[in-house]
């Protein structure tokens, strides 16, 4: 409704949003903060007021206290699902934890450095699809699985003409071979299907009850990459750190990676 961003008593005004927390507990702001170190308010954190996931790695680590044995298979751990278009966890990344960290890695948080790095930058604030034309005076295109600019080979296959989203998605498939190895290495292979709840099945088709913390780990990260759509523009090296750190995790080889 016009009422949810507009102040209808004041229109058309938006609600001024100066910061919103996210699940992790971390607050942040589009707007920055002022000089007495203030939050600002921006238009963009209305958006984020639902685009922030309602999962982090801190409700993912806080489920999985009492499982001690990060390769042992327990029916009582739980699913964690990020939930859709965590677009705004992605854009803040490390800073706000929506994706699972692995404890001793770097990653990257805010990706400010993109000259669009609001919302309403990149969106259109009612039809809410990205204004793609926008792209093409920097990139040289509007079709935006083809943008690559200064990235890594991240998947490391030599082909660095490839789009930024050919390159995540080369290390998501390799994150799910992955899971579904170890899985068959525990005795209880995996199969995701990212339109049917709740999104991993067991060999009996019904939802996945062998969890180990690290597989849940891994697959709350591979999750997250399907449900944001827009991960790769929204920071494509974020997302590259946390699916090579779940490959690693599970034990697989990542020599052949570049990590950012
Ligand atoms: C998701 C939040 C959101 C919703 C919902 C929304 N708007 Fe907006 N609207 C904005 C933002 C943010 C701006 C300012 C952005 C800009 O100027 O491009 C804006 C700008 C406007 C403006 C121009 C205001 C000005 O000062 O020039 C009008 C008029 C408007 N909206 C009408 C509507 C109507 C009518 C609806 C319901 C049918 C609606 N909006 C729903 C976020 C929203
Ligand atoms: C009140 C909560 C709320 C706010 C505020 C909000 N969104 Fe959303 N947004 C949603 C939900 C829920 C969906 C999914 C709707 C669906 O799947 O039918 C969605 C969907 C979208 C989509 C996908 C649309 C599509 O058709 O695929 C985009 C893009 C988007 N929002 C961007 C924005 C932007 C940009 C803003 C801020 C200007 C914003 N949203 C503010 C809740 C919100
Ligand atoms: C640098 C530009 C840019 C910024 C900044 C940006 N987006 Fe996006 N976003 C895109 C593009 C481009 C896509 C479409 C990817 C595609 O279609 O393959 C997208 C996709 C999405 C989608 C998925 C839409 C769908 O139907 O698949 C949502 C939701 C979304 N963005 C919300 C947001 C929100 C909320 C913010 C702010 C937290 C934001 N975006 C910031 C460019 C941007
Ligand atoms: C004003 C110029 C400009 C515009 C307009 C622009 N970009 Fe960018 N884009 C950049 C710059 C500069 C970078 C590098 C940022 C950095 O990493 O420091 C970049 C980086 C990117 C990357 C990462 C590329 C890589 O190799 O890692 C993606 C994806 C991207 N932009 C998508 C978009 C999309 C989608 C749009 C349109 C909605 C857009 N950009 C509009 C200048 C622009």
């Amino acid at each position: 409704m016009c009422s949810t961003c507009h102040n209808e008593e004041a229109w058309p005004e938006r609600y001024a949003v100066a910061s919103v927390k996210f699940p992790s507990g971390a607050e942040v702001s589009f707007g920055g903060k002022d000089a007495d170190g203030n939050f600002v308010a921006n238009d963009s954190n209305l958006c984020i007021e639902c685009h922030q996931g309602r999962e982090s790695k801190k409700s993912v680590d806080a489920s999985l206290a009492k499982f001690t044995d990060p390769d042992g298979v327990d029916a009582g751990i739980r699913f964690r699902n990020i939930h859709y278009f965590a677009a705004g966890a992605t854009l803040f990344g490390a800073d706000v934890q929506g994706a699972y960290m692995y404890d001793g890695k770097e990653y990257a948080g805010y990706f400010e450095a993109h000259p669009l790095n609001k919302c309403q930058d990149c969106h259109d604030v009612h039809a809410l699809q990205p204004k793609v034309e926008a792209c093409a005076g920097c990139h040289g295109t509007d079709e935006v699985e083809k943008i690559r600019l200064n990235a890594p080979d991240y998947d490391g296959d030599g082909d660095t003409t490839e789009g930024v989203k050919s390159e995540l998605d080369t290390l998501a498939e390799a994150l799910y071979a992955q899971m579904q190895a170890y899985a068959e290495g525990t005795g209880n292979p995996i199969t995701y299907n990212a339109a049917a709840y709740p999104y991993f099945f067991g060999a009996d088709g019904k939802g996945y009850a062998a969890w180990t913390p690290r597989l849940l780990k891994a697959a709350y990260n591979y999750q997250y990459y399907q449900k944001d759509p827009g991960a790769f523009v929204h920071n494509g090296k974020f997302v590259a750190q946390f699916l090579i750190d779940s490959i690693q995790d599970l034990g697989g080889d990542v020599t052949g990676y570049n990590r950012p």
